[in-house]
């Protein structure tokens, strides 16, 4: 195994529950996964029974529920997240992980602006948890193909993060993608600002673009598909300026500025 850190583990499941169209949050009972984990890092789960699917699944960590217990969020759209999607509180997941690298969480960021996508907003609830918890301005963008696409904006509220939504439909908040009220939002306070995005890649890309312009700290997870997921295979390669890199071992979190975008 790649990462020495990695540990293989079976999660207790205490709720495994609908929060939106397709959205699942599962929360699971582990002392030392809540104590170790990062925001931006991902567990490798087993969804099924023995070798069936034979690949597991990487979902990315949500949040802290509290000291014992950490939250996953995925979306159900195929047969391995099916399978997820039907345990039951009381049974176990077999999870490999805290895996990958994790978001910066820096106290000389005086804003932050998370930028998210349908499910990219994943990872970016555990980011605001922890920059939150520091007294840091979180300011959350969150795009969704139409307003049954959304989640957890309850929950960013609750954090007290300023929570602006966008719509492709226009269903809810603006109609358009949620990269259009970016600049608007850098400029609008203080800096130091940053920003982190998780979502479609031209979601990301055009982050990105608007970081580089405004010359913001700015970082992207990648959700690249993932085999081995422990930096084995090099299934999930990607191009950066210093040569390709494993999405489950390198990242899946990189600085905007080294990725060569190709989506
Ligand atoms: S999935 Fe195998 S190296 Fe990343």
């Amino acid at each position: 195994m790649a990462e020495k850190h990695l540990t293989q583990d079976q999660l207790e499941i205490i709720s495994n529950k609908v929060v939106g169209d397709g959205f699942y949050r599962l929360t699971v009972r582990s002392h030392s996964w809540a104590k170790s984990a990062r925001a931006g890092q991902f567990a490798h789960i087993r969804v099924g029974k023995g070798l069936e699917p034979l690949l597991r699944r990487p979902i990315s960590i949500h949040g802290l529920d509290d000291r014992d217990a950490i939250a996953f969020l995925y979306q159900a759209k195929g047969a391995g997240t099916a399978l997820l999607a039907a345990k039951r509180t009381g049974e176990t997941i077999d999870a490999i992980g805290p895996a990958g690298n994790g978001f910066t969480v820096d106290a000389r960021f005086r804003r932050i602006i998370l930028v998210g996508g349908g499910i990219g907003v994943a990872p970016l609830m555990f980011l605001a948890q922890a920059y939150r918890a520091k007294g840091t301005a979180v300011t959350v963008l969150l795009g969704a193909r139409s307003k049954d696409c959304l989640t957890c904006l309850a929950d960013f509220k609750s954090l007290g993060c300023q929570v602006t939504v966008t719509t492709d439909d226009g269903s809810q908040g603006h109609r358009g993608y949620v990269t259009d009220i970016l600049e608007q939002h850098i400029s609008a306070g203080p800096g130091p600002v940053a920003i982190f995005a998780c979502g479609p890649t031209v979601m990301m890309r055009r982050a990105a673009t608007i970081a580089g312009l405004y010359d913001v700290f700015c970082e992207v997870s990648l959700e690249e598909r993932m085999a081995c997921g422990v930096g084995a295979c090099l299934g999930c390669a990607v191009m950066t300026t210093t040569g390709y890199r494993r999405v489950c071992a390198d990242g899946p979190v990189f600085s905007a500025e080294e990725v060569v975008w190709t989506g």
